[in-house]
């Protein structure tokens, strides 16, 4: 690993993925609010995080939960006020927690004033060319431009009227027909972004999460390709290393990973140099294998990009080294930190995921009719061992709300309660994400437990999720939240996450142990228990008996 500089805050950072619809609701309306966020932040704090990413509050027709941006600088009302997010950011700020911004430059809304200006400005304008307009094939035109399909199912491709009502042409959008994909060859996209950029930094924000990063420049001639059938994504249709299996080169999509991207982040990079306290930038970038994906990070490009090969990583002890030894080869290849994930809002919770007993791709999500449905006890212990491997490993770690908790993915959430488009543009065949974006539990008794005072959810929360309430597990010996403490405290404690990792050896195949900063690491994953060296047991995810390691659980051991 590189040495970490004192102020590079983020390549040691454990980051804290704040969902705002679903954290907590300050005015009763059932969808969580930035005053929401600000009242909790304490909790927040005494987790031991550093920083927080919120999903966007962009003002939004909300067609993707907020991925769909109408205005980047201003706050939409479902969410609060510019002087919300300005309290929000002093507020994390006086308790050392920084902010990070979820900045969606891909695509905007189709209620965005510059898409509106493109549908009014007609054919070969410049309104048109800040998007991709292109004209059919065919007689008329009628046929889209090339085969691409949407991530969220469909085509990727679609017509709009002329004035006078006749068919016109078509516009790209990778997600859904309500967010046209902006044309990143354009500088007038480019100067937009500049602008909107600095809008957040001189507000105070720490750094940007960037969404969709890797789609931002097409190939040229926008060329036909048709996905491998059992390609695991966000659509079915992406160079992401396949879920649960080991992973298989394939072939490159043409509206993902486009080497053009990198002018983009070079530029970002020198608008966030221009401001003090080391801003960040980290890439959401479906991209194999992970040495493309270090590209992204090289010094004059973004900071950190999301593990995603990690994330999908099956649970078995020699898939788990290889990843973990390749993330670090070939982030600290281009002097970068690994990062390291296991839940966000678009996946299946890792408490469900890793007791699956069949593959879910990525964003497919899992519901009442899916087969193989994960063991609930299996999954927690699982996601436990896990969270503690990951928090152990050097680098900064990604954490999503709730999984403190030891959410499970809500698999059960009635088909009339859906709002992710995946699962109208697939006709119900894909549940989509909704099922990890339920709003959490803070106390057991409450409405909503907690949520809300009104009782309101704009998805209904399983009834028994009082169970996982953070004023439950608070204080609790052996509770999922004070697992998480601990190991918080832990890492900092003892500097894991700027240490160098050693592997040890001579345990068995299922088994990942390493040492790092004088903390021994043992993950077993496999139903033979491993005896355990005469040391002082720092952290367990599970209690610990006799000395014996049984499966699927991890322990951090002292000298
Ligand atoms: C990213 C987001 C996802 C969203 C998509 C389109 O992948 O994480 O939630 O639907 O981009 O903006």
């Amino acid at each position: 690993m590189s040495q970490p500089s004192a102020t590079e805050w983020w390549r040691t950072a454990v980051i804290y993925q704040i969902y705002p619809r679903s954290f907590s609701d300050s005015n009763g309306d059932g969808v969580g609010d930035l005053p929401g966020i600000t009242k909790r932040l304490p909790a927040l704090a005494e987790l031991g995080i550093d920083a927080v990413w919120l999903s966007p509050f962009f003002r939004s027709p909300q067609k993707d939960a907020g991925y769909d941006v109408s205005d980047y600088c201003d706050v939409d009302p479902l969410f609060g006020t510019l002087a919300d997010f300005d309290e929000l950011l002093q507020t994390a700020h006086g308790f050392g927690l920084k902010v990070i911004v979820d900045m969606v430059p891909n695509h905007t809304s189709d209620q965005h004033p510059w898409f509106q200006a493109a549908l009014a400005a007609g054919e070969n304008s410049p309104e048109r060319d800040r998007y991709m307009f292109r004209n059919g094939k065919g007689k008329g035109g009628a046929t889209p431009p090339n085969n691409w399909e949407s991530v969220f199912g469909g085509s990727m491709w679609n017509r709009v009227a002329r004035p006078d009502g006749t068919p016109g042409q078509w516009y790209l959008h990778i997600f859904d027909s309500s967010q046209p994909d902006l044309n990143w060859e354009n500088p007038w996209v480019r100067e937009q972004f500049e602008r909107i950029l600095r809008f957040w930094l001189d507000r105070g924000a720490d750094g940007f999460r960037v969404d969709v990063a890797h789609g931002m420049i097409k190939k040229h001639g926008l060329p036909n390709y048709t996905p491998p059938a059992e390609a695991a994504s966000m659509g079915g249709a992406t160079d992401l290393a396949p879920t649960m299996v080991d992973p298989q080169p394939i072939a490159e999509p043409p509206y993902w990973g486009q080497p053009g991207v990198h002018e983009i982040w070079r530029d970002w990079h020198r608008v966030l140099a221009e401001y003090e306290g080391d801003r960040v930038l980290c890439a959401e970038a479906w991209v194999d294998p992970l040495e493309k994906v270090a590209k992204w990070v090289r010094p004059d490009e973004m900071n950190q990009a999301f593990n995603f090969a990690f994330m999908f990583t099956a649970w078995r002890g020699p898939a788990l080294r290889r990843v973990i030894k390749e993330s670090i080869k070939a982030f600290s290849g281009v002097g970068a930190p690994s990062t390291w994930v296991l839940s966000n809002h678009d996946v299946v919770r890792h408490a469900s995921r890793l007791a699956l007993r069949h593959d879910s791709p990525q964003g497919a999500g899992i519901g009442p009719k899916s087969p193989g449905k994960p063991d609930r006890a299996v999954g927690l212990r699982r996601a436990r061992a896990a969270t503690s491997l990951m928090l152990a490993l050097p680098g900064s770690a990604y954490l999503y709300q709730g999984e403190e908790l030891g959410l499970p993915e809500d698999i059960e959430l009635p088909d009339s309660a859906r709002q992710d488009p995946t699962w109208f543009r697939t006709k119900g065949e894909k549940y989509g994400r909704d099922g990890c974006r339920v709003p959490i539990p803070w106390e057991a008794g409450e409405p909503a437990f907690g949520f809300s005072a009104s009782g309101k959810s704009w998805l209904p929360q399983p009834s028994d999720w009082g169970a996982y309430a953070r004023a439950s597990q608070a204080g609790k010996p052996g509770s999922t939240l004070e697992l998480y403490r601990a190991a918080l405290q832990l890492r900092r404690r003892y500097g894991l996450a700027s240490a160098r990792l050693e592997w040890l050896r001579g345990f068995g195949s299922a088994v990942v142990a390493f040492r790092v900063a004088g903390v021994t690491v043992i993950s077993n994953l496999g139903p033979k228990s491993v005896d355990l060296p005469d040391a002082e047991i720092l952290l367990a995810s599970e209690t610990i008996v006799d000395r014996v390691l049984p499966r699927d659980t991890t322990v951090w051991l002292g000298s």
